[in-house]
């Protein structure tokens, strides 16, 4: 008999049971809105993260050898338990994250919508058959079957920023190819994941195939990430984090979705009210704590001032507050990130940008920003400040828009807002990132789209298909045909 989740201490799921930690630690989530309690999660040992992974290990075997769509049932189950759960689950979100409660409530449906389509496309991957008769003679008589199969356990770190979207789109996908999952979830967002998983366990998950691991990432992390019994790796988070993972692990896959720099190249014939329109919705959304908000722009010399009249317009619209009230800017996931915001904002002032709305904070809560005559000098040119700020690079040309755009550490998205077609095409092959939007936001979805990063922005490829390769090695058997 499952116990049930005790309120506001939330258990682990460790191998069908939820249970407390050995340890008897809980770590304590307060909200950054309102420094109210969220909840506690359990502070898990190193020895309860071993039977995680070795649970995970043992319930695999079974799970791969079930059809696409028996694995597929359960996703659907899972999609369903979480539409059940939807308004428990964004209030939780909204409390736990300070996204707005409307923002919070679209996370899980976009989140039920991704795991249904993954059911779908998993049900279509299937290998491929290669005649061997393209080299020698003997070649001919060889046939080679490519199966795909699963790695055997996959990591899944997720962040706060989209604590179910973000943990749902590394899990699913790997579940409906075959493997099992070891899911942990950033500390701030660890409460609306145990909701998420408490769902999954609704819907009918096998005992260990998912085991939820909570507790601090410096004291746990190296000891998963080392793991030798981790088959593949798939974690979004900072990139400093990012590379850390990816150094330590050592010979298996890693999908890493990191940060970014995205910038929005604004040309001469834009439209600007639609361009400046994008531009805010895409680097202020939940405060700009997304990794493809748009977090420059560049804009031509003679056109700035057209630009950034409309851009100013809009930044003073947007509504700061509470996530209560669905405000579109609220207070930051905490102190310390509304201090590197706060730190790149004086800096640019101090070297000479223009501040076109008020500079204000009130604790975790930064007012929107909207700085002018940016120049590369200034950190906040480079830097990712994962919060309200937009800065403003005025560029004599083109060319001068796609080398600052380029000399960044990060590759994520860019986008540019044009009426010619031709001369976006050829400045998006020009720039170093993974994805180029025209005339519209940065951003990751639809999410069957594919989603990279390159440079510091990431490694490998998500969006579901993608995700769903991503979670596959080849298998090769080749038939030698014999003759006559
Ligand atoms: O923060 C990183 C997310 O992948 C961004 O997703 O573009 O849907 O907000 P989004």
């Amino acid at each position: 008999m499952k116990a049930e989740l005790i309120a506001n201490t939330y258990q682990l799921l460790l191998n069908g049971e939820w249970k407390e930690t050995s340890s008897g630690k809980t770590i304590e989530n307060l909200s950054p809105s309102d420094n109210m309690p969220v909840g506690a999660v359990q502070a898990m040992t190193e020895n309860e993260v071993d039977l995680a992974v070795a649970g995970a290990k043992t319930a695999q075997k079974d799970w791969a050898n079930r059809s696409f769509s028996e694995r597929a049932e359960l996703l659907y189950a899972w999609a369903d338990q979480l539409l059940k759960m939807k308004e428990e689950i964004a209030e939780t979100i909204m409390k736990e994250v300070g996204k707005g409660y409307s923002s919070a409530e679209k996370e899980v449906v976009r989140t039920a919508d991704f795991i249904k389509y993954t059911a779908e496309e998993g049900k279509r991957i299937h290998g491929e058959l290669i005649n061997g008769g393209n080299f020698n003679a003997g070649s001919a008589n060889k046939l080679a079957m490519v199966q795909r199969k699963p790695f055997g356990v996959v990591l899944a770190i997720s962040p706060f920023n989209y604590p179910v979207n973000l943990s749902a789109s590394k899990i699913a996908p790997a579940l409906i190819a075959g493997n099992a999952v070891v899911f942990k979830p950033a500390t701030q967002g660890a409460i609306s994941g145990t909701l998420m998983i408490k769902a999954l366990d609704k819907a009918g998950l096998p005992a260990g195939l998912v085991n939820l691991v909570t507790g601090k990432g410096s004291e746990i992390g190296d000891h998963l990430t080392t793991h030798p019994s981790i088959n593949m790796i798939n974690f979004t988070g900072g990139t400093e984090t990012g590379e850390a993972i990816s150094r330590k692990a050592s010979m298996i896959p890693v999908i890493l979705e990191l940060g970014g720099k995205d910038p929005a190249i604004v040309l001469n014939d834009a439209n600007f009210e639609k361009a400046a329109e994008d531009i805010v919705a895409g680097a202020f959304s939940y405060s700009g704590q997304r990794c493809t908000a748009i977090k420059r722009v560049l804009v031509m010399d003679e056109v700035a001032d057209a630009l950034v009249d409309k851009l100013k317009e809009k930044v003073n619209a947007l509504k700061v507050g509470a996530p209560e009230d669905n405000a579109v800017v609220t207070p930051l996931i905490n102190g310390k990130a509304a201090d590197v915001v706060q730190q790149l904002v004086d800096d640019a002032v101090v070297k000479g940008a223009t501040a076109l709305t008020e500079i204000k904070r009130a604790g975790n809560l930064v007012y929107p920003v909207l700085l002018d005559n940016v120049t590369v000098d200034m950190e906040v040119a480079w830097k990712e400040p994962f919060g309200p700020v937009l800065p403003v690079i005025r560029v004599k040309n083109i060319e001068e828009a796609v080398t600052i755009a380029n000399e960044s550490e990060y590759g994520l998205q860019a986008s540019i807002f044009t009426k010619s077609v031709e001369q976006a095409i050829h400045i998006s092959n020009e720039l170093e990132t993974g994805t180029v939007q025209i005339n519209g936001k940065t951003e990751r979805g639809p999410d069957h789209f594919p989603f990279l990063g390159v440079k510091g922005s990431g490694l490998g490829v998500q969006g579901i298909r993608n995700s769903i390769e991503s979670a596959t090695r080849e298998k090769v058997i080749v038939l030698n045909m014999n003759q006559g």
